[in-house]
């Protein structure tokens, strides 16, 4: 509830407090007065203006005990039970409460006014307006009693994704009150379902704070290989935002279908009021992992599939994009044409998702990479928060450190939106440096350039030559160089 609204309330609780207090003070401390004034009025009956003297009593204690129950029921429900347990009472136990707690104060209150009325008897000759008023209120009365029932054994709260009823109503419950459950949908929609029909339904619930699972089918061309599908797919997983880090995913051959293999992903997610997003963002990860591994989705089997290319589309051209694409990187620049085409020939094309990992810092690695389309980011890790050291377009490369000096990755690099990689192996750079040796000292440079840069010491320049000359070497002998 807004600040403000709290205020007014309060306010307004104070006031009605004093207004009801006040009279009741009033009333019995003009009590005898009130009554000889009465009297003349009542016919000159004493216990008739009594009586409704009494009767006025009544209505404002009456009044001030319900001021009590909703002051009693805010400082439990509304601040103890929040503090307690976290979060706030049902509104079903809050009116339950409520009208339990007024309905003894009422009758209490009563009994000390009109303390010769009996109210057993009052109770015994109303059981047959009792009877009727109960079949008339069947149906309230058994969402009523259905949600003390449903509140008793406490299966869902407030925040939890339920799927209830015939129709399999999916939602966050928002609200459980006396007449009705109230779930908030996907699609923004509230759908209110009867407490007794809910009581009779199976109620499929996903707990806020529990470790929800989900599941994700996909399939592959028969011979694609199973132990390559599972490991691709677990890894493109589990880096997924969303994606509990607590218990990796699982990845399973559900059926040996008609058209291919058919699997299923089993993840665990953090919040799982987000499934939607989550499985979509699932089903994306596989999809480029899929592409980067190889993979093939398998369709049915009786569709026949051609596929004519246009000429441009079939290799050529890509060799040609790849090939000029490598002949503008700087450090290639060297190259004659045989070797650069010899290079793209030996290079394989990746492709990775916006915010996707292409290499982590810390793995090994043996190939280097030169962005081919979009764009990356060089974090690292510094006192537990990532920081990026630079972005690197298109014909800019990475990775040459690791390939170089045979250490392990300096750094991740995580692409910034859909990116294309060409990746170089260690055989087809050695090929390079055989023929071109000055290649190395070059290299040697800027690999020393980006080690200053990731410990981004203001004193950078001064060790630069020395390190270079250190990497030289490093590198000759990575690569049984002279
Ligand atoms: P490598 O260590 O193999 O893997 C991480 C890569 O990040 C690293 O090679 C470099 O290519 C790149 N890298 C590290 N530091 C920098 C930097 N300061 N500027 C640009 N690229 C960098």
């Amino acid at each position: 509830m807004p600040r403000s609204k709290r205020k007014n309330k309060l306010i307004l609780f104070v006031v009605a407090t004093a207004i009801a207090s006040l009279a009741f003070y009033l009333l019995v401390h003009f009590n005898s007065e009130l009554q000889e004034l009465l009297r003349p009025q009542m016919g000159g009956l004493a216990s008739q203006a009594e009586t409704f003297v009494k009767a006025l009593q009544l209505v404002f204690l009456g009044i001030l005990a319900y001021l009590l129950v909703r002051a009693l029921n805010s400082l439990i429900f509304g601040l103890a039970f929040r503090l307690r347990q976290g979060f706030e009472a049902p509104t079903l136990v809050r009116n339950v409460f409520s009208i339990v707690a007024f309905t003894l104060l009422f009758l209490l209150i009563f009994s000390s006014l009109f303390p010769r009325v009996n109210l057993g008897a009052l109770f015994t000759t109303s059981a047959i307006f009792g009877v009727i008023l109960g079949l008339a209120l069947q149906d309230t009365l058994g969402n009523f009693f259905a949600g003390i029932s449903l509140q008793a054994d406490r299966p869902f709260q407030v925040g939890d994704v339920i799927t209830v009823g015939a129709q399999r109503h999916t939602g966050v419950v928002e609200e459980i009150t006396w007449r009705a459950i109230k779930i908030r949908t996907f699609t923004n929609h509230v759908v209110l379902i009867n407490n007794s029909s809910a009581a009779k339904e199976p109620i499929e619930v996903c707990p806020r704070g529990n470790l929800n699972a989900r599941l994700v089918l996909f399939n592959t061309l028969f011979n694609d290989s199973p132990a390559k599908t599972i490991h691709v797919v677990r890894e493109a997983v589990r880096e997924a935002d969303n994606v509990s880090e607590k218990i990796p995913p699982i990845v399973r051959i559900r059926n040996l279908g008609e058209s291919g293999v058919e699997y299923e992903v089993k993840y665990w997610l953090e919040d799982y009021a987000r499934y939607n997003d989550t499985d979509a963002l699932v089903r994306q990860r596989i999809w480029y992992a899929f592409r980067r591994a190889g993979l093939n989705f398998a369709f049915p089997t009786r569709t026949l599939h051609l596929e004519r290319k246009p000429r441009a589309e079939m290799g050529e051209g890509k060799g040609g994009a790849i090939v000029e694409r490598l002949a503008a990187v700087d450090i290639f620049a060297p190259l004659s044409a045989e070797e650069t085409a010899m290079l793209a020939k030996a290079s394989i094309n990746h492709v990775f998702a916006p915010s996707e990992l292409v290499i982590r810092a810390g793995d090994p690695g043996s190939s280097m990479f030169v962005v081919h389309q979009g764009r990356v980011s060089v974090q690292i890790t510094d006192n537990l928060r990532s920081r990026t050291v630079a972005t690197l377009n298109e014909g800019d490369f990475f990775g040459e450190m690791a390939l170089f000096t045979g250490e392990p990755r300096t750094a991740s690099v995580v692409a910034l939106e859909e990116t294309e990689v060409l990746e170089i192996g260690h055989e087809a750079m050695k090929r390079v440096f055989d023929n071109n040796p000055d290649l190395v000292e070059s290299l040697s440079h800027i690999i020393a350039e980006r080690r200053q840069g990731l410990a981004a010491r203001d004193d950078s320049t001064s060790g630069e030559t020395d390190e270079s000359a250190g990497i030289l070497s490093a590198i000759k002998r990575f690569f049984g160089l002279n």
